[in-house]
């Protein structure tokens, strides 16, 4: 049985084959992921992976939706998989938005489903790193979520010299494409099309885009002049200000070819990229004022932007520079049991050096002493520990090959134990659907 195109098998690391993924790289990515949301105060949020089709269908745009998964269910529902967090962010938002103070920041690491035409840094699945406030116009909020985007960026090691994040303008385009335009041909649909357009300039042949561009009334030229007059509006200004008193001004630039390929955002938009051009875009986002209303019918109306970083070219731009770190079981201890009359007192160890925090294995079965000895040098474990004749415990440093005898109590202090677990405190009353 193979898997379905587009798909990724994780395995542990090393990896058995280049044909598939690292596990481990991808739990190092949601581990930073996670940790740059929590210095910025987000708030993580989840929600299903199959939504009703109609979720997509009217508020992401055509792209998307021809990129769907979807199938009616057994209960004759038209649903799909999710492409994107968004349209359920603003689902769950608007549904209980009382019962956040605002601004809302909240974060997700969803897997998403894009029936795309595979290609490098594009599959048919992804994770995404998805950030988005709630309840604020002002663009200190934009630019608060551009300095999550590039701090995120840089945990991994990536600097200014890597990557950049290109800044552009819903509102410009749109009076761009006012002012351009015969009052006849304005309807939405045209606009909608011009994105699309500008959104995929720089993959298309040069005489293409002017052809669609004649068809809505533009020139290649005057789109061109355009974006090379680069002239920042009075949000994306206050933006680069902002990211400048933090120190991250070298991370942004005014760049009017990006304009985002989804229907639904109405102001600043930005995508983030590698600076040799080497890849395609590793985060993109923006403001999307009008979706919740739109998703609520009315009910709700509340401001919002966002971004999402996706794992796959953020995987690619990592090995490349040589920024993604080698990864090993961190066993902190190897038990060995080489007289099977030991076994008791060795799982006591084991058991009392695991509840303290400490990562410890040891061989299940019977084994003979230089297999068990091996697979700890295969696991590179950082020591070895042995019980001997009264309870107590050799241990060895495998780096320095130093040794020493200890009490069983005084194990975990002599491999360095500072990585205790925290208290789980005591049980939280389950609400009454859970209990059995
Ligand atoms: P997006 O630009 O469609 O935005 O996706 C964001 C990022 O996800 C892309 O820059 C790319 O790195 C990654 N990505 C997208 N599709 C694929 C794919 N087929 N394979 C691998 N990676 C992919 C959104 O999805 C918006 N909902 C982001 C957002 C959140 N806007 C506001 N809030």
């Amino acid at each position: 049985m193979e898997r379905l195109p587009g798909f990724r098998d994780f395995y542990p690391e090393p990896i058995p084959h280049k044909d598939v993924w690292s596990a481990d790289a991808r739990q190092y990515i949601f581990g930073k992921w996670r940790e740059a949301a929590r210095r910025y105060g987000f708030r993580e949020y989840d929600g299903p992976p199959l939504e009703s089709l109609e979720l997509f269908t009217t508020k992401s745009g055509a792209e998307i939706v021809g990129q769907l998964y979807n199938f009616t269910d057994k209960g004759d529902r038209a649903i799909a998989l999710r492409p994107e967090m968004t349209p359920t962010l603003a689902r769950m938002v608007a549904a209980h938005e009382r019962a956040y103070k605002k601004p809302i920041k909240w974060f997700a690491l969803p897997q998403l489903f894009r029936y795309e035409r595979q290609q490098k840094g594009r599959l048919r699945e992804h994770f995404q790193f998805n950030a988005d406030i709630f309840g604020e116009r002002d663009a200190a909020a934009d630019a608060e979520l551009i300095a999550l985007l590039i701090d995120t960026l840089r945990s991994f090691g990536l600097t200014a010299e890597d990557f950049v994040i290109r800044l552009s303008s819903r509102n410009a385009w749109q009076e761009f494409y006012e002012r351009g335009v015969p009052g006849a041909e304005r309807g939405t649909e045209g606009e909608y099309q011009f994105y699309q357009v500008i959104d995929k300039l720089e993959r298309t042949p040069p005489e293409e885009t002017e052809k669609k561009l004649a068809v809505l009334g533009f020139s290649l030229d005057i789109v061109n002049r355009f974006i090379e007059a680069g002239e920042p509006t009075v949000e994306l200004k206050a933006m680069l200000d902002n990211l400048d008193a933090r120190g991250l001004g070298d991370f942004v630039k005014v760049d009017y070819r990006v304009i985002r390929g989804l229907a639904y955002y109405t102001g600043p938009v930005f995508e983030a990229f590698d600076r040799k051009g080497e890849f395609r875009a590793i985060a993109g986002g923006g403001r999307y004022d009008n979706l919740v209303k739109l998703i609520s019918g009315g009910k709700v109306n509340l401001p919002a932007l966002g971004f999402g970083l996706g794992d796959v070219v953020l995987l690619e731009l990592l090995i490349a520079r040589g920024l993604l770190p080698q990864f090993d079981g961190g066993v902190d201890v190897f038990v060995l049991i080489e007289d099977e009359t030991r076994r008791p007192d060795s799982l006591k160890l084991i058991q009392d050096l695991r509840s303290a925090g400490r990562v410890v294995e040891y061989s299940l079965t019977t084994a003979k002493p230089d297999k068990q000895f091996k697979r700890a040098q295969e696991l590179k474990a950082a020591h070895t520990a042995r019980v001997e004749a009264g309870s107590m415990v050799r241990v060895r440093n495998l780096s320095t090959g130093a040794e020493r005898t200890v009490t069983a109590a005084e194990v975990g202090e002599l491999i360095g134990l500072t990585n205790v677990l925290p208290h789980p405190g005591p049980l939280r009353e389950q609400p009454s659907r859970f209990k059995p």
